[in-house]
């Protein structure tokens, strides 16, 4: 007999049928009922033990969190609450588990506790459903590139170029820590290091997906990327997966019009295929709502925010547009803002982007044409010689969730750019020949793929959409 999955089992329209079922138990309640879960759905299945004829011993071990194998007939439930459940003929204890010492006990647990506990916290709902939408939307984000044309591009970890500067790197280096060797003025040397030179983690795999788009045209990476940055906050971490289009012959607005349409298309697909976690995590995340003072409750649930976001145009504002409203905003007015913004040229806070989302705009906004100076070196520059063609978009309870631009492909402008950054042109050969031999017109953007989850799924914290975050203290499993 083939093992089926509770899923299946859970749709299946025709009963009475002998079936064998293996999963780990939820609850085991009056010594009869069984729920069972196998990470298939969010849903349990009930199976009703006959325990006057069960050994009393056997009945002992069916406790929350052992592994077992039921062998019985898929029937018509009898009680309420569920379609189907397993009238248990055979059952098999797997694997033990201590009731005593489980940590997952069937009641509610803080997240911190399960954090902790991260290697056992996709056996509770809220878990399992953040990490199936979480599969789903890398998924969605696969398909996306594959219909339209784009290239999967795997580009390095290790990078030898430390060029970019979206942020701290962590070093990766083969020489002794305690006593690596010197060069003649007492720097480390790094010519003796495994690669010959100095490596770091990347940061970001742009620079070669572009090599990639001026030849192949439209190119994605999706990959995982590295910031040594000290930001001990819910919506940083040091290891994190971003997603990166980059697209020749695409100037800015094509660009914006690419993510708009990128980001509508994989809420729309864990709508459509995600519809019973979804319905989930937004009772879960209303059931926390409810605790919080009414001025700080999102006015959207969270299925009603997705459908918003795929149903509506995101906003597109200028910086300067952007820097007129907060200046002019109540929150600048009364001092409210940690950073009172007063001039044109200020970087935006996430304090200031989430006004003009939440408070402002109401809806998802695309940021461009920000000030030269508190961008990349290889953003494009505008007539004005001020700006470049940089967008940021900015969601609701997230922030910043994509950054990117139109690339500066006038081999002159590039090099004086990183001249006045002392970016060393050697360092960065290849990226150059990018412009001297066909250059064209070219743009890309990056996605942070755990602030789509977080968004995607309601949860607040960054660290409970990934699996095993890194952060600062922070690298246990
Ligand atoms: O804005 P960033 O730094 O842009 C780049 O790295 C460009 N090279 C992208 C490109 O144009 N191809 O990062 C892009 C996105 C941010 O908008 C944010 O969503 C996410 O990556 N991100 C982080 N996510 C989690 N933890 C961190 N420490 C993050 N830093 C950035
Ligand atoms: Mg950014």
């Amino acid at each position: 007999m083939q093992v089926a999955t509770v899923a299946e089992l859970l749709k299946t329209e025709g009963t009475s049928q002998e079936i064998e079922i293996k999963g780990w138990v939820r609850t085991f309640r009056a010594n009869r009922f069984i729920a069972l879960n196998d990470g298939s759905t969010i849903n349990n299945i009930q199976c009703v033990v006959d325990f006057e004829n069960t050994d009393e011993t056997l009945l002992k071990r069916v406790t929350t969190g052992a592994a077992v194998s039921i062998k019985g007939l898929l029937v018509e439930s009898q009680g309420t609450g569920q379609k189907v459940e397993v009238q248990v003929e055979t059952l098999e204890i797997l694997g033990d588990s201590d009731p005593e010492t489980y940590p997952i006990q069937p009641k509610k647990h803080s997240f911190e506790f399960l954090r902790e506990n991260a290697h056992l916290r996709t056996r509770t709902n809220t878990f399992s459903a953040v990490m199936r939408l979480r599969s789903s939307l890398s998924f969605a984000i696969h398909k996306y590139f594959n219909d339209n044309g784009f290239y999967y591009m795997h580009t390095p970890i290790v990078t030898g170029s430390d060029a970019e500067g979206a942020g701290e790197m962590f070093r990766v280096s083969t020489l002794d820590a305690k006593k690596p060797p010197l060069t003649d003025d007492g720097q480390v040397n790094y010519k003796e290091d495994f690669f010959g030179k100095e490596t770091n983690l990347t940061v970001s795999g742009q620079l070669e997906a572009e090599t990639y788009a001026m030849s192949l045209g439209k190119v994605y990476t999706f990959g995982p990327t590295f910031r040594a940055e000290n930001s001990n906050t819910t919506r940083h971490l040091a290891e994190f997966w971003m997603i990166e289009p980059e697209v020749a012959f695409m100037d800015l607005a094509g660009n914006m019009d690419l993510a708009e349409d990128f980001m509508k298309s994989v809420i729309q697909y864990v709508l459509d295929n995600n519809a019973e976690d979804l319905e989930f995590l937004d009772k879960r995340l209303q059931d926390e709502e409810k605790t919080k003072p009414q001025a700080e409750r999102s006015p959207m649930n969270l299925i009603d925010k997705l459908r918003f976001v795929v149903d509506n145009n995101f906003k597109r504002v200028s910086y300067t547009e952007a820097i007129d409203i907060l200046r002019n905003s109540k929150p600048n007015k009364k001092k409210k803002f940690n950073y009172v913004i007063e001039e044109w040229g200020a970087d935006l806070q996430s304090e200031h982007e989430r006004y003009l989302v939440e408070k402002h705009f109401k809806c998802p906004v695309i940021l461009f044409d920000y000030p030269a100076n508190i961008k990349a070196f290889y953003m494009r520059l505008n007539d004005d010689e001020k700006t470049v063609r940089a967008m940021d978009i900015l969601f609701p309870g997230i922030g910043e969730i994509v950054g990117g631009s139109q690339r500066e492909e006038r081999l002159e402008v590039l090099k004086e750019k990183m001249a006045a950054l002392n970016i060393p042109e050697e360092e960065l050969w290849w990226y150059l020949d990018l412009r001297k031999y066909g250059t064209a017109v070219h743009s890309g953007f990056g996605l942070g793929f755990e602030r789509l989850v977080m968004f995607a799924t309601g949860m607040s914290n960054i660290r409970d959409v990934i699996p095993y975050p890194r952060t600062p203290q922070n690298a246990e499993f």
